[in-house]
């Protein structure tokens, strides 16, 4: 199988699209680790799914935003393990508001969640991946919001471009350990975060879409699949979108 014996960090990935990324790799043979800030029922809910299809996986509880979280993971990762070949990272948040009457707290939230969230991961695993010379995969989970903005969506627009500019700086201060950096930018995807739109505004939104529905979350899977797999290996620094045609 393609990701025989590679071992996985997905970030978030208790649910939604984390959760089909993680299967995903799992059904391509890959080792792997479930990492969510919810309790703990609801990450082994998760583990005893991924488990029909690997029986070598782990969950870990820990939020990306505290550095010494994701520093006490990836090192229970490498004790398990043996090492670490791929990391996803996909945990993200939304508070919308206007600008005008977006919170403070809202505003440094989301930018912590996704952005330094991203960041803490990323470095943790590189200096590991660096060290260990032995080259290995990153996907950062954007969106099409950070490409072309969103009414309400300030913080998480920031936050989704930041992700773009992080991940083209990784894809160049890494290439020469052969770590290959890339991003997936989802348009609308079918998730807990996507329910919550009222039905007037989803017909709307897939009338915009050529494609003319919404994404669901295999359809990032199989993305992230190709960018973490050799068939992608001379693929670095790139900004995929994954939007039925949405962006373009
Ligand atoms: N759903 C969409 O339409 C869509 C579109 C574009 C991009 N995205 C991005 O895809 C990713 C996954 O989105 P989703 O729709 O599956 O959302 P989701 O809310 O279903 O899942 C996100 C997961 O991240 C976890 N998480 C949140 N904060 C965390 C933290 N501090 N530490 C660890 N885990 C944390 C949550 O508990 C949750 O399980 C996000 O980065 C999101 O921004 C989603």
């Amino acid at each position: 199988m393609g990701l025989s014996e590679k071992v996985a960090l997905i970030t978030g990935s208790a649910r939604g699209i984390g959760k089909a990324i993680a299967l995903e790799l799992a059904n391509h043979g890959a080792n792997i680790v479930i990492n969510d800030i919810l309790v703990e029922n609801e990450i082994n809910k998760t583990l005893e799914e991924i488990k029909q299809s690997t029986n070598k996986a782990i969950g870990i509880r820990a939020d990306i935003t505290k550095l010494d979280e994701v520093e006490s993971m990836v090192k229970e990762i490498i004790n398990k393990f043996g090492k670490i070949d791929v990391l996803i990272n996909n945990a993200g948040i939304t508070r919308d508001s206007l600008l005008i009457r977006m919170k403070e707290g809202d505003w440094d939230t989301v930018i912590n969640v996704n952005l330094k969230g991203t960041f803490n991961c990323s470095k943790t695993v590189a200096k590991y991946m660096m060290r260990e010379k032995k080259g290995g995969k990153i996907v950062n989970i954007s969106s099409v919001i950070g490409l072309i903005g969103n009414i309400g969506q300030a913080n998480y627009a920031a936050s989704k471009a930041g992700i773009i500019g992080l991940t083209k700086s990784m894809a160049k201060e890494l290439a020469l350990r052969n770590i290959n950096v890339n991003a997936i930018a989802p348009g609308f995807i079918e998730t807990d975060m996507t329910k919550k739109l009222p039905e007037k505004v989803r017909q709307e939104l897939q009338q915009q879409i050529p494609l003319k529905r919404l994404g669901i979350v295999e359809d990032v899977a199989k993305a992230v699949y190709f960018l973490v797999s050799d068939a992608s290996n001379y693929i670095t620094g790139q900004v995929i979108n994954v939007d039925g045609g949405m962006v373009m």
